[in-house]
């Protein structure tokens, strides 16, 4: 996606070291555009669990880019030993989104066929190239397809603006390229249709309001930020024609974790008969469970960012305590929308119902 009309994807290597990855550091967005480098595995751990990448997709390529970094820096005799231990503190760093496990078991599904370490560096650096062109291609198709549905909504409204309202940040910067909720918006924004997005602000680290917000702008797209708990509203006074969202897991049931306040909007939406739709990559399926509520892990993450929140202030970013310093908080990062909420899955293969013979029908 371009960033001020240059092309940029969320994770890159570097033009002139192989073994430096790039990315672009997302807690300093909007106020501020900083490209870091990792180069260790250490780094890559580092950069999920302070989130300067973040969303599924993205956390998934920056596991795959770590499996490599943790190659080029591993011993000659132990390098299969020290990798299988890599990929267990990747895996650890954040527990919901699946992608990231999936990229690092494909990472250790290579390695463990490598006879050298020169073949594991070779490999790994493959595999997460591999990877991160498969999420930007994936990306790219769940686009074509879910702005049939915008394409399809904005004839029956003759041609009237489109209003789609989203949860948290998953656009391309949740991914490598194109995003997964926005990638329709930006099809169909592009082929000439009117869409206006609603972008949930998303506390308590404020990803659509930051994030969302800001590619949106970037790429012309008409939006409004909205608190949090503004979308019942809109539904009930006809602003809001569909909902999408992204997805971190979603069981092969169908059932959707997704950033906490998700299951709310959809509650909402049933409610008021709006089409609610999940887009996501194959990558964030869970083959292995069907129950969401009870088997999804739901990250808890540390309670500074619910007493805090941050902001520009005279040109600086600064952090600012919002509540009484005594009081406990929860910070609940995801929630889990079950799919009979769901109206449908948008995925790079199609778009289809979110039941377990829907979803094998377009996945064997
Ligand atoms: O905690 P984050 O920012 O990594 O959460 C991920 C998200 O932005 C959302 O849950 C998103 O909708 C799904 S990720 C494609």
């Amino acid at each position: 996606m371009n960033v001020d009309g240059k092309h940029y994807r969320t994770i890159w290597i570097h033009p002139e070291h192989s073994g430096i990855i790039q990315i672009i550091d997302q807690t300093k967005l909007p106020f501020q555009f900083k490209v870091v480098n990792l180069d260790t595995l250490a780094s890559a751990e580092a950069a999920i669990v302070d989130m300067q990448v973040r969303g599924a997709g993205l956390i998934g390529a920056t596991a795959a880019f770590g499996m490599y970094l943790a190659a080029v820096h591993s011993d000659e005799k132990n390098f299969k030993t020290e990798l299988i231990e890599a990929g267990k503190r990747l895996i650890n760093t954040r527990p919901t989104a699946v992608n990231l496990e999936w990229a690092v078991q494909k990472q250790l599904m290579q390695i463990s066929n490598c006879k050298s370490r020169e073949a594991c560096i070779e490999t790994t650096l493959i595999t997460a190239k591999a990877i991160a062109e498969e999420d930007a291609d994936m990306c790219k198709s769940i686009g074509v397809h879910g702005a049939r549905l915008i394409e399809k909504i904005h004839s029956e409204k003759n041609g009237d603006v489109v209003n789609v309202l989203t949860h948290c940040n998953a656009g391309w910067l949740a991914f490598v390229d194109y995003g997964s909720a926005t990638a329709p918006i930006y099809q169909a924004h592009d082929s000439g249709i009117k869409v206006h997005v609603w972008v949930d602000e998303t506390r308590p680290r404020n990803q659509g309001g930051r994030l969302t917000a800001w590619e949106l702008s970037q790429h012309g797209v008409p939006h409004t930020v909205i608190p949090d708990n503004t979308g019942g509203h809109l539904m009930q006074h006809g602003l809001v024609d569909l909902v999408i969202t992204g997805a971190d897991r979603v069981t092969k049931t169908g059932d959707a974790a997704n950033k906490v306040g998700t299951y709310l909007k959809a509650l909402a939406a049933k409610d008021n008969k709006v089409p609610f739709y999940v887009a996501l990559p194959s990558s964030t399926f869970d083959w292995d469970i069907s129950d969401g509520a009870k088997e999804i892990p739901i990250e808890q993450r540390d309670g500074s960012e619910v007493r805090r929140m941050s902001g520009l202030y005279k040109n600086e970013e600064i952090e600012v305590m919002i509540l009484p310093e005594t009081s406990r908080v929860a910070n609940y990062g995801f929630d889990v929308t079950p799919s009979r909420l769901i109206s449908g899955l948008i995925t790079e293969k199609g778009v289809c119902r979110a039941n377990e013979s829907e979803i094998r029908k377009l996945f064997n």
